[in-house]
């Protein structure tokens, strides 16, 4: 089904309606009213914010906003690099901001703290003293906070997915593009070993033309998603019981992305998803409620499936297919990053990494670590150990994305994502939706670069050609 900006706009009010009955994010479906005006318009690009660098910073001032599972682990990976000052925290929560506040004492960091409202973090976009705003709330809450930060003249690092409505995605781009700030999304898993390994490679044409991409997130999510303790106000539960499709697609997508040059020589054009039914979060939503009144609001709705997957093609013709089950029981974690292209096939998970260049099956060992020595690029090979004396998360890749985020901002580079890559990635959250909704049929993907990817150049510098001298504190 072929659609404009205006019944994407549409489509996406509807989708708002379903999710604001989530008293969680009631307050969000007020910013369509703007975008959707703007939907009007042919859009034009103010500026193109591709390769944009922003004048160096002696110093990276930090505020974190969101202190609950992934702000404090943030916060433990930033005070470990050079140049990096804590000056706010806050929580909605005044127990949390406190408690991210303990960890750095004895530090040279001394942050004001901001809390106790739900607009607490207007007070902290709104400090003079702060460069660098990182937003790691609930994702439905990610965008408002980005772009009152950016008005506020700050950079933006958000969690992923950066937006949860088109409107979301546009007004990041529209508002990166007018104050030209950086918004980039934290997509830590396209900087994991095997993706950017892939990357060098399909740079220097292994893979021959690349045909398609592979990617998931297929991790059981159920202990989590159902704990009374895990996350804020059971956010994740009340999200995939009033959403469908894809509401967690750009760790794959990420890594396949920069692959196949989106926004820089390809293009998102359009997706199907198709979700399964849900078998598991009804069944143990009802069961659980019927020895537990706190779970009596989450009985009788209408889960996302176990299984979505969404299959997107780009203008220049090849596709990605991006799945997401957060509920079956996987024992192994499976982020599958798989590329085949006419000369070579790279695919990871499960584990370990393998490559295949003939009909002859995958490389032996031998050959495939010839490989690995060969094509690992300088921003994996620069961290190496570091990452593991460090003891960051996922593997060093949040080590790897918060040094080279702050060292492009100490160097005046431009940052490895930028706000195209957050718009087209997270729009998959609700194109995926209107999809679902519609019975599977396709959904046009918006040009968020209003033509630029045309001849925008490519970010992700893995071979560290400028700046890469931050250093890590140890200790
Ligand atoms: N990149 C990754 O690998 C990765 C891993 C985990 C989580 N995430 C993302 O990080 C984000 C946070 O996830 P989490 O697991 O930390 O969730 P969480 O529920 O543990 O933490 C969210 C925090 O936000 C606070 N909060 C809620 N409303 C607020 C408001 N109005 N103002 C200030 N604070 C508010 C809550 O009190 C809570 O402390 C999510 O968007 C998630 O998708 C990414």
């Amino acid at each position: 089904m072929k659609m404009n900006r205006r019944d994407w706009f549409r489509w996406s009010g509807l989708a708002g309606l379903a999710v604001a009955a989530n008293p969680l994010v009631r307050g969000l479906a007020g910013n369509q009213d703007a975008a959707g005006a703007a939907g009007q318009q042919p859009r034009r690009q103010r500026f193109n914010m591709s390769g944009f660098a922003a004048p160096p910073l002696e110093k990276v001032r930090v505020g974190i906003v969101g202190l609950g599972n992934r702000g404090p682990s943030h916060l433990d990976t930033l005070r470990h690099i050079e140049g990096v000052e804590f000056r706010a925290l806050c929580d909605i929560e005044p127990d949390r901001a406190a408690a991210a506040k303990k960890l750095l004492e004895g530090t040279r960091h001394n942050p004001r703290l901001y809390s106790g409202s739900p607009d607490a973090w207007m007070k902290l976009c709104e400090q003079d003293d702060l460069d660098l705003v990182i937003v790691t709330t609930p994702y439905p809450l990610h965008a408002t906070i980005a772009v009152y930060a950016m008005e506020q003249g700050k950079h933006v690092a958000s969690e992923v997915p950066a937006a949860a409505t088109l409107e979301e995605c546009w007004k990041l781009v529209d508002t990166a593009e007018r104050t030209r700030r950086h918004c980039m999304m934290l997509e830590n898993y396209a900087f994991g070993p095997f993706q950017v390994l892939t990357l060098n490679m399909a740079r220097q044409g292994v893979f021959g033309d690349i045909v398609c991409g592979e990617c998931a997130y297929n991790t059981s999510k159920m202990s989590n998603n159902f704990s009374k303790t895990m996350y804020w106000n059971m956010w994740w539960l009340k999200l995939y019981g009033s959403k469908k499709g894809n509401i967690y697609p750009t760790h794959g997508l990420g890594g396949v992305s920069q692959i196949m040059n989106i926004n820089r020589g390809d293009r998102f054009d359009y997706l199907v998803t198709m979700d399964s039914d849900d078998f598991m979060m009804g069944p143990t939503a009802r069961e659980l409620a019927a020895k537990d009144s706190f779970f009596a609001p989450f009985a009788g709705k209408s889960y996302r499936g176990n299984m979505s997957t969404t299959i997107i093609r780009t203008v220049k013709g090849r596709t990605i297919t991006v799945q997401h089950d957060g509920t079956s029981p996987r024992g192994p974690h499976t982020i599958i990053h798989a590329i085949t292209g006419t000369k070579a096939l790279a695919q990871e998970f499960p584990l370990p990494g393998r490559i295949s260049t003939s009909l002859d099956g995958w490389l032996p060992q031998d050959k495939y670590d010839a490989l690995v020595k060969e094509f690992t690029p300088a921003i994996t090979t620069r961290m190496g150990g570091l990452s593991q004396q460090v003891g960051t998360g996922h593997g060093g890749v949040d080590l790897l994305e918060c040094w080279r985020l702050v060292d492009c901002l100490r160097h005046g580079l431009p940052l490895e994502q930028d706000v195209y890559d957050a718009a087209a990635w997270s729009s998959i959250v609700p194109l995926s939706e209107m999809s679902v909704m519609n019975r599977s049929n396709s959904i046009d993907v918006p040009d968020f670069t209003a033509g630029s990817w045309k001849k925008n150049g490519p970010n992700m510098d893995i071979n560290l050609t400028r700046g890469g001298d931050t250093r890590i504190l140890l200790g």
